[in-house]
């Protein structure tokens, strides 16, 4: 389906002949300048190419009409894993392949824990097969009882591992701008029988953690922090992870950084990274090999590792193109009414591209609208976790509809746009007329 108005066209043949990152890097195009002089004329329909200084090759406005054009097929998801060169992947999988060393704390496992504890200047890193372990793993360790207060805006997993643990979740509203838990919701729902707060950094915006910290000591709860979403994420310029008795994280394919599945917990007491340690390694102390607790299998494999080791040397690329998406996103939308997350973080990874709609029906109408042409973004998160089904139908107390209004909001209001690195600039523009031309 081309795009009828010619300019419109012009627009996105320029987008699809310098890729994002080379118009960033143009002699004569700063990412400032692209921003200033390019993004509202893509708004307004009129493109001045000289004045932004480039000079596209263009034969024809026909040519530009079938550069231009959506293919039925082609399908755009809200992200596509990171994939390094392969030959780099293949180069470490033949060291794997001459070591016979496929899993149990292999050399590649050792070296990728290092280099990311070097990378967010972290000291107790841990590595597990996959986020979800790690959340449990902590729970554990920690050796919760009873209520966990927690919020029901986030992935099934942060809810399923509370249910997996026995554990009685108490769900806390969010704050309608972070969309992170409310610490002043957290106070107010706690009661005799709670143990821990497990709060989430919601695609990876630091939670508000002094406060609940503050609230945590005045009540003697436990702190964990599920960080799925918030790789190398600061908040105060230091590590999100510093924070909590443990927080935890996912490197899962869909992740800014991830070892296709895999996670990671982070504590700053000796005693639980050692217990962590041998629950990830089914309870055996190497040093004497025996079971000395009933742990489980949470290793991470060499194969996983190897594709962090190659993921990790081009991170920081990959999450200077994602700002560059969703300063694009944010740029061409702001007018709209329209409502972006409000990011408290120091340091961020623009892992996703959150926009909330006026309501739920514009929501689902620009989700169908996107769809029609090839683009997928999620209703992440929808719906909430207290509303799954067989959450519904736990004991009477369990049963409770907890008052959580911007939760509800949030969650029937938002959607997850297209973000990763390699989505063409082409795409961002197409997105962003498809949205405008259900909202205007
Ligand atoms: C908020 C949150 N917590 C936990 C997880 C679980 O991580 P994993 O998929 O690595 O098990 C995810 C995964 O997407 C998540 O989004």
């Amino acid at each position: 389906m081309a795009n009828s108005h010619p300019l419109k066209n012009m627009v996105d043949y320029l987008f699809l002949k310098y890729p994002i990152n080379d118009l960033y890097n143009h002699d004569t195009i700063t990412k400032e300048g692209y921003q200033e002089n390019y993004i509202p004329d893509i708004i307004e329909g009129i493109l001045d190419l000289d004045s932004v200084g480039v000079k596209p090759d263009v034969e024809s406005v026909a040519e530009i009409q079938i550069t231009t054009e959506v293919s039925d097929e082609k399908r755009v998801n809200v992200t596509l894993p990171d994939l390094p060169d392969i030959n780099e992947y293949i180069n470490y999988l033949e060291e794997v392949w001459d070591s016979k060393w496929l899993t149990n704390d292999g050399q590649f496992v050792q070296l990728l824990e290092k280099k990311l504890k070097e990378f967010m200047g972290l000291k107790k890193f841990l590595l597990v097969s996959n986020g979800t372990l790690a959340l449990q793993i902590a729970l554990k360790v920690l050796n919760i009882k009873g209520s966990v207060i927690t919020t029901p805006f986030t992935f099934a997993a942060t809810t399923n591992s509370l249910l997996w643990e026995r554990l009685n979740p108490v769900f806390a509203d969010i704050d309608p701008e972070t969309f992170n838990i409310d610490p002043e919701d957290v106070e107010r729902k706690i009661t005799p029988d709670t143990t821990a707060i497990m709060a989430v950094h919601t695609y990876g915006n630091p939670c508000d953690v002094e406060r609940i910290e503050e609230i945590a000591k005045d009540n003697d709860l436990m702190v964990i922090y599920d960080g799925a979403h918030a790789f190398n994420v600061q908040y105060k310029n230091r590590s999100i992870f510093s924070y909590g008795d443990i927080s935890t994280l996912s490197f899962h394919a869909t992740k800014a950084f991830h070892t296709i599945e895999g996670g990671a917990l982070v504590t700053k007491d000796a005693e639980v990274e050692e217990k962590i340690k041998l629950i990830r390694n089914h309870g055996i102390d190497t040093s004497i090999e025996e079971v000395i607790l009933p742990g489980t299998n949470a290793k991470m494999n060499e194969f996983q590792a190897i594709m962090g080791l190659c993921n990790l040397k081009n991170i920081d690329r990959s999450i200077q193109i994602r700002k560059f998406i969703y300063e694009c996103y944010v740029e061409n939308l702001q007018d709209l009414d329209v409502k972006f997350q409000k990011i408290q973080a120091s340091q961020y990874n623009y892992a996703y591209m959150p926009v909330c709609f006026e309501d739920e029906k514009t929501r689902n109408r620009v989700e169908l609208a996107l769809s029609q042409m090839g683009y997928y973004p999620r209703k992440y998160f929808y719906p909430l976790t207290v509303d799954f089904e067989y959450f519904k139908s736990r004991s009477k107390d369990l049963n409770r509809r907890f008052d959580l209004k911007a939760a509800t909001d949030v969650s029937s209001s938002v959607l997850c746009l297209p973000l990763y690195p390699t989505l063409s600039s082409a795409d961002v523009s197409k997105i962003v007329s498809i949205i405008r031309e259900v909202m205007t």
